[in-house]
């Protein structure tokens, strides 16, 4: 069992507990306002390797780097206009910008996964603070196994990791739920990698111009692990459910109806009032809920496609996904 503190009781013990594994080359839990992350020293290939090895996560699938602030992002990558914008505008907060790696940076090669580019986010809170106090960045994917749904508190990282990793630090339920959105400047076009906690309509509004979306499911190195099955929950999922049967959970949004409804395994409603910051912020909760009441499908009912909507389906239509 990992060794939890909770964040808010012992801030201090947080930060120096939490420094003192990390210092040593091991992964800890850390909390942000997305997802939980698996978070280790960026610059120590050791502590790399054990994140790899935590999650059984592939190599060919880099890491975002978190940072303190902007200035620590500008000693290890190159903003362009556009990307510093974006930063100034967002930062601390959901959006990871990917970047050109500077030369001279010392983030491990692992961390980037051999890329001459790096994913860069600078968390809200806690980990932010965290941080500045460590004096590096951390490498942190989200705290699950590959392929599973994201943990969004210290009680899903302790059941999928807690054997594992020395340190889980509490901050209570992750605020946004969902992980951050993630945007590359090419030729001075915004492109859309994957839809997250920042809506991009935000984004667009801030940067001056449409994002461009891929919109097809193999963008190759650009967003490995991004792409077919994730985020599965052990039952199957089926999308824009209008009836249920009886042997399923039922997730709905809003005010849907659904036939059956009544004789569904269980029933959660992710924002009963429409809300998609709340839906978003319950998603990855509810659908361990959901797998957890021994259903063999989970049946969503349709979400708009608006706002983090777009994060949510995206989320959705992965763990929808034929596995392998
Ligand atoms: O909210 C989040 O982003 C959470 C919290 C912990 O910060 N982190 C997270 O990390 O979701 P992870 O590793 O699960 O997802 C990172 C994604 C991967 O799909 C990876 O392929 C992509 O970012 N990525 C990282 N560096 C990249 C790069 N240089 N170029 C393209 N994609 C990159
Ligand atoms: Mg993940």
């Amino acid at each position: 069992m990992a060794r939890h503190i909770d964040i808010l009781k012992s801030p201090d013990a947080a930060i120096k507990e939490a420094c003192a594994v990390l210092a040593q080359g091991f992964p800890i839990g850390m909390p942000t306002e997305t997802v939980y992350g698996l978070a280790a020293d960026a610059t120590n290939p050791v502590a790399i390797t054990h994140i790899y090895e935590t999650k059984g996560r592939p190599r060919f699938n880099p890491l975002i780097c978190h940072m303190a602030d902007l200035a620590m992002a500008e000693q290890h990558a190159e903003f362009d206009p556009i990307s510093r914008r974006l930063a100034e505008a967002f930062w601390p907060g959901p959006l990871t910008i990917i970047v050109p790696l500077k030369p001279d940076s010392n983030i491990h090669s692992l961390a980037t996964a051999g890329l001459d580019t790096v994913g860069i986010r600078v968390p809200k809170g806690f980990a932010g603070n965290l941080i500045q106090a460590f004096g590096r960045p951390l490498a942190a994917p989200s705290a699950n196994t590959s392929g599973q749904i994201s943990a969004t508190s210290a009680a899903h990282v302790d059941e999928d990791l807690g054997e594992k990793i020395e340190l889980i630090l509490d901050a209570g339920a992750s605020a946004v739920g969902v992980e951050s959105t993630i945007v590359k400047v090419e030729d001075g076009k915004l492109r859309l990698l994957r839809p997250g906690g920042l809506a991009a309509s935000e984004i667009e509004r801030v940067a001056g111009q449409r994002l461009l979306r891929s919109g097809k499911a193999s963008a190759a190195i650009e967003a490995p692990g991004m792409l077919a099955s994730h985020y599965a929950p052990g039952a199957a999922v089926r999308l824009a459910a209008t009836a249920v049967e009886p042997d399923e959970a039922l997730i709905l949004f809003g005010a849907a109806e659904i036939k059956g409804a009544n004789r569904a395994k269980t029933v959660l409603n992710l924002s009963p009032r429409g809300d998609l910051a709340e839906a978003a912020a319950n998603l990855f909760d509810y659908m361990k809920k959901a797998d957890a009441s021994g259903a063999e499908t989970i049946a969503f009912s349709p979400i708009p496609n608006e706002g983090l909507g777009e994060a949510i389906n995206d989320r959705l239509s992965r763990a929808a996904a034929p596995r392998e």
